[in-house]
C-alpha cells in the first residue's frame, strides 16, 4: 500500500512519518530530505533546487518526479511506502498515478491550524546528517545542540526563517491544499487531527493505517 502524508509545513509529516514507518515497516520517502541531500552534495539537481527551496517555492515537477520514480523502484518499496511531501500539486499527483497506478493508496491529511505551524517551525532544529527532527519546546535533544541519534551538531533549516515559513504556508494553501478535494473524490482521503502530543497524534494515525491495511487484507482473502 502507498501512504501519502498530506499536510502544511510544520504539520508533522516528518515526525509522524518516521514513527509510522517504524511501526508498519514501510520506508518513508521525503522529497524535502532527498532535495536537501542533493543540495548538500552540490549535485546539478541540488544546484537547480537550492534557490527555490531557500525562498520557500516549489522545485520543478520534473526534478521531484524523477527523484520519486527512482526511489520507489527500489526493492524495499515493493510492498509499500510512505510519501512525505509528494505529491504537492495536481500535476505531481497525476505523475504518481502514471508511475505506480495500480497500487492501493491512502492519503492521511494532518490538519493543524496555521498559528501552531508557525510556532512549531520557528523552534525546529534538525540534524543535517541523519535528518532527525527536534523541537526546543516539545522534542528537545538530550544534549543541547547535538543529535541524539548520530551526535552531529544540529542546525536550523534555511527555510525556517519567519518570512520563508510564511511563503511556504502560502504555497501550500495555493497549490497543495487542492489535493485534499482531489483525494476526497477518490475516496482515499483520511483527515487526522494534528493537534496534541506527538504520541496522541501517532495513535490516531496508526489507527487509520491499521484499519486501511485490515481492509486490504480482507479484500485479498475474500473469494
Ligand atoms: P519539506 O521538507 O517537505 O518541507 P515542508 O512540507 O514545508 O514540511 P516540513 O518538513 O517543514 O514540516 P513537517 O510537516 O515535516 O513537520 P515536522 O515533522 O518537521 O520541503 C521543503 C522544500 O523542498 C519545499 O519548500 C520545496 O522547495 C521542496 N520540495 C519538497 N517536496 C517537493 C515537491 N513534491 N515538489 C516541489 N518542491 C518540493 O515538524 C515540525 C516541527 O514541529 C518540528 O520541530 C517537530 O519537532 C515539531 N512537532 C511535530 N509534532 C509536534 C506536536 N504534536 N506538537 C508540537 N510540536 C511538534
Ligand atoms: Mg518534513
Amino acid at each position: 500500500m502507498r501512504t501519502i502524508l498530506l499536510g502544511a509545513p510544520g504539520s508533522g509529516k516528518g515526525t509522524q512519518g518516521d514513527l509510522v514507518a517504524k511501526r508498519f515497516g514501510f520506508p518513508r520517502i521525503s522529497t524535502g530530505d532527498l532535495l536537501r541531500l542533493a543540495v548538500q552534495q552540490r549535485t546539478a539537481l541540488g544546484k537547480a533546487a537550492e534557490a527555490l527551496m531557500k525562498q520557500g517555492l516549489l522545485v520543478s515537477d520534473e526534478i521531484v518526479e524523477g527523484l520519486v520514480r527512482e526511489r520507489i523502484s527500489s526493492p524495499d518499496c515493493r510492498s509499500g511506502y510512505i510519501l512525505d511531501g509528494f505529491p504537492r500539486n495536481l500535476a505531481q499527483a497525476h505523475a504518481l498515478e502514471k508511475m505506480d497506478g495500480k497500487r492501493p493508496e491512502v492519503v492521511i491529511g494532518i490538519e493543524v491550524p496555521t498559528p501552531i505551524l508557525v510556532k512549531r517551525l520557528s523552534r525546529r532544529w534538525v540534524c543535517p546528517e541523519c535528518q532527525a527532527v527536534y523541537n526546543m519546546n516539545v522534542q528537545a535533544p538530550k544534549d543541547k545542540g547535538r543529535c541524539d541519534a548520530c551526535r552531529s551538531d544540529l542546525i536550523q533549516r534555511d527555510d525556517d526563517k519567519p518570512e520563508v515559513i510564511r511563503e511556504r504556508i502560502k504555497v501550500y494553501q495555493d497549490q497543495t491544499e487542492k489535493l485534499i478535494r482531489y483525494y476526497q473524490k477518490k475516496s482515499v482521503y483520511r483527515p487526522v487531527n494534528g493537534e496534541g502530543t506527538v504520541k496522541a497524534i501517532f495513535q490516531r494515525m496508526a489507527g487509520v493505517l491499521a484499519a486501511e491495511l485490515a481492509k486490504l487484507e480482507e479484500n485479498r482473502v475474500r473469494p
